[in-house]
């Protein structure tokens, strides 16, 4: 299995998931970890796994700021040092848990798993758009495939046209449209779909007239490992895109690997109950169970190795995990 990439940022959770004084656990890039919320509204990040052994640190308890092991006791702090211990004397200095930078930035918290002197949380990408009072509600699910075949799916947005015809009511306007990707220098890759005076999507067509064509596009914004945001725009076509439909609207789509084979995914949609419930069919009815079934025929081969056809509408798909390829040769090397 392909290593995953360390000097970079990944998201761990939304913030809101970590509700008050709570041990917070989950399986991030193959290990469970321990996040918590220190009195100063800062974050620590811990191995969930005592030192000592093995157990789920998740499984002690809050003392301040400071976590205590259930089975003998032992006291960890956020940089995973052991700072308690129940007998007289010093606690064992040669006794800690491993710990990574984590710092919260637009509602999501951020791990660094790489080199702590590289950790610089101005390289997280841009989604300050979170950070608006958008009315949106945050959603986590997890996917039984590797995180870059999620990549695959989000960056080649034509499958839209045949898996989510029933939830979106899409109608064959990606094929009229213009691709372009697009490299910038901050890293990201932009796969873009623009299409002119086509028929609108079904859920536009009470905003319209009958007979009325938009313009409309899709332009997915990607970051080193999986980290991307879609904008989607609408507008009476012959208006050089002025005559908005709606305001574009943009979402995160977040992906970080659980472990080499499942992921977490990081979305959000608007604040009510029949936007969760069209989330759910899309992501969990449409995208989960495709993505699941090409991790399940691919098994433990390798991607490249099962010799995929490429089509010119994988293009944005392919830049991206050239990109990840990139940074793993270039991480590879300097450990040699
Ligand atoms: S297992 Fe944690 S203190 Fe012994
Ligand atoms: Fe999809």
């Amino acid at each position: 299995m392909t290593a995953f990439v360390r000097n970079v940022w990944y998201m761990a959770a939304w913030a809101d998931e970590i509700a008050g004084e709570a041990l917070f656990s989950r399986t991030l890039l193959g290990k469970p970890w321990l996040i918590w919320r220190k009195a100063d509204g800062t974050y620590a990040m811990i191995a969930d796994r005592c030192p000592h052994r093995f157990v789920p640190l998740s499984m002690g308890k809050r003392v301040g700021d400071t976590v205590q092991c259930r089975y003998h006791g032992l006291g960890f702090d956020g940089t995973g040092a052991c700072v308690h211990s129940p007998f007289p004397g010093d606690p064992p200095a040669h006794v800690s848990a491993p710990a990574m930078p984590i710092v919260e930035k637009h509602r999501g918290l951020w791990f660094w798993p790489g080199d702590p002197a590289l950790a610089n949380s101005a390289k997280i990408p841009d989604f300050s758009f979170l950070d608006e009072d958008r009315g949106m509600r945050c959603g986590h699910l997890t996917i039984e495939g590797n995180y870059e075949l999620i990549t695959d799916n989000l960056m080649d947005l034509t499958h839209a046209e045949f898996l989510h015809v029933e939830s979106f009511g899409v109608n064959g306007s990606i094929f009229h449209g213009e691709q372009t990707v697009r490299h910038d220098e901050d890293g990201a890759i932009w796969n873009n779909w623009d299409m002119t005076a086509v028929e609108p999507p079904e859920w536009s067509k009470a905003m319209l007239q009958p007979g009325d064509k938009v313009d409309q596009w899709l332009h997915m914004r990607w970051h080193a490992p999986a980290a991307m945001a879609l904008t989607v725009g609408l507008a009476r076509a012959g208006t050089q895109r002025a005559s908005l439909i709606l305001p574009p609207m943009i979402n995160p789509h977040i992906i970080t690997p659980e472990t080499a084979t499942s992921s977490h995914y990081f979305y959000d949609h608007e604040d009510n109950d029949a936007a969760a419930e069209m989330a759910r069919q899309v992501f969990v009815d449409e995208d989960e169970p495709m993505i699941e079934a090409a991790q399940r025929a691919l098994g433990a081969q390798d991607f490249w190795d099962a010799r995929p056809a490429i089509l010119k509408t994988d293009a944005g798909a392919i830049r991206a995990r050239r990109a990840l390829m990139q940074l793993r040769s270039a991480e590879a090397a300097v450990a040699a």
